[in-house]
């Protein structure tokens, strides 16, 4: 039997669940990240390549040991992407990473797409802030557009008082957006797949709590959001899945507002934390999707075996993990960190309700 092995850029919790899926079907994982060694994902996989991504030797060396390639994260270099992308299609591919780089062109192509968005101006300078300021009515979000993750890299501002040198200062980045911020009624994640014939299909959309800009818990399929709100998502997540010529899987986050209104906040070209109860839930996980998608093994089934509600544990949850594992319906999920500091995420569990 041909035994197939696929490349993972990155070393975290995703790649970590990515490998494991592999390693169920019988396809092997290497990993290949800057810190890779002893790494969440690497402990889990057949091989491991610990360089940097600007590395070409050992970009071309790793491609020579691997069947396809995918990355946990968006931020992986163009340039690298581009030299895999010479040995095969590489998933999410060049245009959903550029995209999913830089929160002004992600909000910009969904305008394009007739997907609403919150109100968002570019900040490039301090001048360009306090002129954002001026006009603001209400509260908004300062977000640097690019490398935040978990809220990082966001101020909530209201018009008035702040001062836009001191903002401008402490984001400390060249470039931001200026979000108005949205009242929303809930949040809601949709996951769309698409293969390199461009088929498509999405799973069932998650209902997301998030504290301190973390996300806390998904329910899913998502309780409280209407059907046509499902259908405006689903619609939106494949328009993007299109138009960035997707390969692989994108979850997009979104905000349900007043009137049923489905407003987009952000996408991920990659495994989602509010998708993480498909492992229990949904016959193809997310993570075997995604290896059955670039494997070429075509896509699987992604109904809902009932409704789950999963839980991330971050490093100040861990006091409640014998707890946790006393009620045997857990699936408690760790992610094998040494280190656990406040809100850093150690694992998550699931639980079907
Ligand atoms: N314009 C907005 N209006 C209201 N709330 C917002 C807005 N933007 C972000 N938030 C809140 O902050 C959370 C995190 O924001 P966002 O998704 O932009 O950041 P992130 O750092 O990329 O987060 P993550 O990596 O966890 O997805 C959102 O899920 C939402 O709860
Ligand atoms: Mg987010």
């Amino acid at each position: 039997m041909n035994i197939k092995t696929i490349g993972i850029l990155g070393s975290g919790q995703l790649g970590r669940m990515i490998a494991i899926a592999a390693a169920e079907m019988g396809v092997r994982a290497h990993i290949f990240a800057p810190d890779a060694t002893g790494s969440p994902a690497a402990e889990v996989a057949f091989a491991a390549t610990q360089a940097e991504y600007s590395d070409e030797a050992a970009l071309h060396a790793f491609a020579s040991e691997i069947d396809a390639v995918t990355s946990e994260f968006e931020n992986v270099p163009a340039e690298a992407m581009r030299l895999l992308n010479d040995y095969f299609l590489a998933s999410p591919g060049a245009e959903a990473l550029h995209i999913a780089q830089n929160r002004l062109r992600e909000k910009e192509l969904a305008k394009s797409l007739g997907i609403e968005t919150p109100s968002f101006s570019p900040i490039r300078s301090e001048d360009d802030l306090s002129a954002a300021l001026a006009t603001l009515s209400g509260k908004a979000i300062l977000k640097t557009t690019e490398l935040g993750y978990d809220g990082k890299g966001q101020i909530r501002v209201s018009g008035g008082e702040m001062n836009a040198a001191t903002l401008w200062a402490d984001l400390k980045t060249d470039e931001a957006i200026l979000e108005g911020f949205v009242d929303f009624k809930a949040e809601v994640s949709f996951l769309v797949w698409r293969d390199s014939e461009g088929q498509m299909g999405v799973f069932p959309p998650a209902q997301n709590i998030h504290k301190a800009g973390i996300l806390a818990k998904s329910v899913a399929p998502a309780p409280d959001i209407s059907a046509i709100v499902i259908e405006a998502g689903n619609r939106a997540v494949r328009a993007i899945a299109e138009a960035v010529d997707l390969h692989g899987i994108l979850a997009m986050e979104a905000f349900v507002g007043a009137d049923d209104r489905l407003i987009f906040n952000e996408i991920a070209p990659r495994p989602h934390n509010s998708f993480h109860w498909t492992i229990e839930g949904c016959t193809t996980s997310q993570f075997r999707q995604l290896v059955r998608i670039i494997t070429g093994l075509g896509a699987g089934d992604t109904a809902a075996k009932g409704q789950y509600v999963m839980e991330n544990l971050l490093g100040e949850d861990l006091h409640r993990l014998d707890g946790l594992y006393a009620d045997g319906r857990n699936a408690v999920h760790l992610y094998g960190k040494a280190e656990a500091r406040n809100g850093r995420k150690m694992g998550h569990v699931t639980c079907q309700k």
